[in-house]
């Protein structure tokens, strides 16, 4: 059986216990910021990029993630300069750039250097969710001599990578926050490099997995943002919803490891409409979703970092009907075949 990191990363939320009590909340009003969109691209009746260009555009989307250098969609892109891209290189070209710095060097001149004059592209990201893992070690040199080449070039893209909740050996209460000993071998040197130059680690959370995994003991409500009364109290922070815990886990176990203020972007989050029952009803999703777009463009942070707001990306524009059964292939917002919403969101 393959455990992925999100269902070990479940399994690990299942045996903690919560704590319930009924402070207020306060709430941080600080910036505003906006909300992005996956375009994951594992489906066979996808709609044409431009079609989904023009949807971004009729909902006010500016800011989107593509997981490789898909070469119709950065095409699609062209002139669309008002949406900032990040681009993923696949995880199975790592081994090869990680080999050289010329690799790395062909890999720009390819991917990325033929759309920089139409495409808005702010992020690269080297792998997704391969810290931490086997292939791990092979990302941080590619960061490296991308970090290089960007700035020798003197373009203003960001080089980071995507990182898996999995990689919290613990992460209850927040305060407790710590890496497993692989996430301290791969990700801390990571983090040193993004500190230099004050670029966001790219995180992935998901408070249904952790939920799905252990419903009697974890609230819905906590889990879904739909509760405004301190659920977990941790020391002097207060929580109302799971996404704030899980996110000031991963500040607390970058705190540990000597890595203070490295800004967080939420690469992916999202709950599926369908394919586990009573957990995964359209308005469950939308009620996370919806409540998950106001937390960000309402510019709020979390307990731990009040004054900063987040940026986020929401998991995914289209239901993936080749990516494996059942929820997995339920995280979108809308239908591929005729591009209707699920549920209402924008
Ligand atoms: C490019 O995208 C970024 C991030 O979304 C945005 O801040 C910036 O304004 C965009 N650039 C242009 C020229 O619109």
């Amino acid at each position: 059986m393959h455990y992925s990191p999100k269902m070990l990363f479940a399994l690990f939320l299942s045996c903690i216990m919560l704590v319930f009590n009924n402070n207020n909340n306060r709430v941080f009003v600080t910036a505003t910021n906006t909300i992005g969109l996956n375009y994951g691209l594992l489906g066979d009746n996808l709609p044409s990029p431009s079609k989904v260009i023009d949807l971004y555009k009729s909902i006010g989307i500016t800011k989107i993630r593509i997981f490789d250098p898909n070469t119709d969609v950065l095409n699609a892109l062209r002139g669309h300069r008002d949406i900032g891209v990040t681009v993923g290189i696949r995880d199975q070209d790592l081994a090869a750039l990680a080999a050289s710095e010329e690799a790395v060097k062909g890999w720009f001149a390819t991917n990325i250097e033929p759309y920089l004059a139409d495409v808005n592209i702010t992020f690269i990201t080297v792998g997704n969710e391969v810290i931490p893992g086997p292939i791990g070690p092979q990302v941080l040199p590619v960061m490296q001599s991308l970090t290089n080449l960007v700035k020798s070039m003197n373009l203003p893209i960001s080089i980071s990578t995507v990182v898996a909740m999995s990689n919290l050996g613990q992460s209850y209460p927040p305060s407790a926050g710590m890496f497993t000993s692989q996430a301290r071998e791969q990700l801390v040197p990571v983090l040193k490099l993004l500190s230099q130059t004050n670029t966001p680690i790219l995180v992935n959370i998901y408070p249904y997995f952790p939920y799905a995994s252990d419903p009697t003991s974890i609230r819905l409500d906590y889990a879904i943002f739909n509760t405004e009364s301190i659920v977990v109290q941790d020391g002097p922070l207060g929580y109302s919803n799971m996404f704030d815990a899980i996110f000031d886990a991963f500040v607390w176990a970058m705190e540990k490891e000597g890595v203070k203020d490295l800004p967080m972007v939420v690469s992916e989050t999202g709950w599926p409409s369908a394919g586990n029952g009573d957990f995964t009803t359209p308005d469950i999703a939308a009620t996370y979703n919806g409540n998950f777009i106001k937390h960000i463009v309402t510019g709020k942070g979390t307990p731990k970092r009040p004054n900063n707001g987040i940026d986020g990306f929401l998991f995914a524009t289209f239901n993936e009907n080749q990516k494996p059964a059942g929820t997995e292939q339920n995280f979108g917002l809308y239908n591929p075949s005729d591009m209707k919403p699920i549920y209402k969101l924008f």
